[in-house]
């Protein structure tokens, strides 16, 4: 079985970035991007209405981080505390060495690779450091620039669930990817 702590809280970096642990201070940031709807197209969650969601939403982050379930991290820019995205292994399957990763970024900052370096590392830190044999993404087939994004960073296509959930009054499409660890 999968044996993962963390504690004390991972902070990791990139060329550009750093990604920190959640705070209550992100709650208005968070609001934001989770409030808003062209965002949250291709995310099978209920928009953020008000402040509470978002500081509820950070509470169950802070919850599966501290009974070491999950972790998502905060995405900031090097030099900067403010929170421009997030990303995290947000469901762990301890008997398969198995978890399944989520990423948001803020729109002014998409389409300059940022997404690219932070996910790089966070598998990075998946494989190496807590010992995970696979990741997998669930995307919305028409999720070009996620898909883009798993493909570049040699995800393959596993499966399709075809209307398997429904979301903004419409049954979707699901894609399974997969990454296998190298080691
Ligand atoms: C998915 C997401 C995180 C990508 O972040 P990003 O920082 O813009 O991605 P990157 O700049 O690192 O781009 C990665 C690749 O995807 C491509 N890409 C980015 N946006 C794209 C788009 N809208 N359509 C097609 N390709 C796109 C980039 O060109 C790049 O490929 P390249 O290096 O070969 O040019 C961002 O679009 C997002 O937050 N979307 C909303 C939330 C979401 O859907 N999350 C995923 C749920 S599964």
């Amino acid at each position: 079985m999968l044996d993962v702590n963390f504690s004390p809280f991972p902070v990791l970096s990139t060329p550009r970035l750093q990604l920190r642990q959640f705070t209550y201070d992100d709650a208005r940031d968070l609001l934001k991007l989770r409030s808003n709807a062209d965002i949250m197209q291709y995310i099978a969650r209920p928009l953020a209405k008000n402040i509470n969601d978002a500081i509820e939403l950070i509470t169950v982050i802070q919850d599966l981080l501290s009974s070491n379930n999950g972790i998502t991290w905060c995405i900031t820019l090097r030099g900067s505390n403010q929170f421009i995205g997030s990303i995290g292994f947000w469901r762990i399957e301890k008997e398969n060495y198995r978890a399944e990763i989520g990423y948001l970024l803020n729109p002014a900052r998409q389409g300059a690779g940022l997404m690219q370096e932070a996910l790089q590392t966070v598998i990075n830190y998946g494989f190496n450091v807590m010992k995970l044999h696979s990741i997998q993404a669930n995307v919305n087939p028409h999720n070009a620039a996620s898909i883009k994004l798993l493909k570049k960073n040699e995800f393959i296509q596993e499966g399709y669930f075809r209307e398997n959930h429904f979301y903004n009054e419409a049954f979707a499409d699901t894609v399974i990817y997969t990454l296998l660890t190298k080691n």
